[in-house]
């Protein structure tokens, strides 16, 4: 009797562990052949990526390479010519008419935070982040107000609740629009150069926020300069040249020693600066 109940549960944690090695291996984003051009300039070209949930992916490589618009690729910011993206278990083709209930599960799926943080100046910090949970997700005010102050909390903000974006500093005003992009709750968040336009110490604080975030297990995908926190924070690394995916691996790894030269080429730019 004993062993057929020690048998069973066996059997069961070894289903378990089978069950969650096929969500780890089935990765959360995946972008298939991926291919933009604006006229006859080819800005992406043939881009294949997988981001597994709970990753954290850092996007390096020179200005002008496709950084932004791979990741505005994923969101359907931009079109793809060619490729297939998903998320979860939403899957859109580029180069075809987009049907409006994917593109929009698909859009659900997805936080973007931008260089130039986009907040509404006319309304409150809390009201920034209360606004989009009532028109997307359709919660209350009283729902909405709860959970904006939860995550204003959470990125150390609370007490700007009442104040207007203009009477914030660039590095508080990046960490609302953290807070306002995951009151929406999303699987992955999509992160532009978040700290490019602050100041090395507002960029800390603003840092700090993405730190605590990948730690609680957030998928992350950050176009970054930040060296330091590709290397420490991100899990894997992707250069991108000439809008192509040049070198991807485990961060230290690439950040440490690049294999590519395109890849050699910027982290040799990027320390001799
Ligand atoms: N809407 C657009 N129309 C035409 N060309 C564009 C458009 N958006 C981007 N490009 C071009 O595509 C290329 C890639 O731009 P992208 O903004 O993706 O680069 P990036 O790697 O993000 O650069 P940076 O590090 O400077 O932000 C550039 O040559 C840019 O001029
Ligand atoms: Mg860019």
């Amino acid at each position: 009797m004993r062993l057929a109940i020690v048998t069973c549960v066996r059997r069961r944690q070894q289903k378990r562990r089978e069950k969650s090695l096929t969500a780890r291996e089935k990765p959360f984003v995946k972008l298939e052949h991926v291919g933009k051009a604006y006229g006859s300039h080819v800005v992406l070209s043939d881009i294949n990526l997988s981001v597994f949930a709970g990753d954290v992916l850092a996007i390096i490589g020179p200005s002008g390479s496709g950084k932004s618009t791979l990741l505005r690729c994923i969101n359907f910011i931009e079109s793809p010519d060619d490729g297939i993206v998903t998320v979860g278990d939403v899957t859109l083709q580029g180069g075809r008419p987009l049907p409006r209930r994917e593109l929009a599960q698909l859009r659900r799926q997805l936080g973007m935070v931008f260089q130039s943080f986009n907040l509404f100046p006319h309304m409150t910090v809390l009201r920034n982040v209360t606004m989009p949970q009532q028109r997307v997700l359709g919660r209350s005010k009283r729902e909405a107000d709860e959970v904006a102050m939860q995550l204003l909390e959470r990125v150390g903000l609370a007490d700007k609740a009442a104040q207007y974006p203009i009477r914030c500093s660039g590095g508080q005003q990046q960490r609302i629009a953290i807070a306002r992009a995951l009151a929406l709750e999303p699987k992955v968040m999509l992160f532009d150069e978040p700290t490019s336009a602050l100041d090395p110490e507002l960029g800390l604080e603003v840092l700090g926020v993405m730190r605590e975030l990948a730690k609680s297990g957030m998928t992350m995908i950050v176009v970054t300069h930040e060296m330091s926190f590709a290397e420490n924070v991100s899990d894997h690394v992707a250069v991108m040249a000439d809008g192509a995916i040049t070198e991807y691996g485990p961060s230290r790894e690439v950040i440490r020693d690049p294999q590519s030269i395109r890849g050699k080429r910027f982290l040799r730019a990027v320390n001799e600066r």
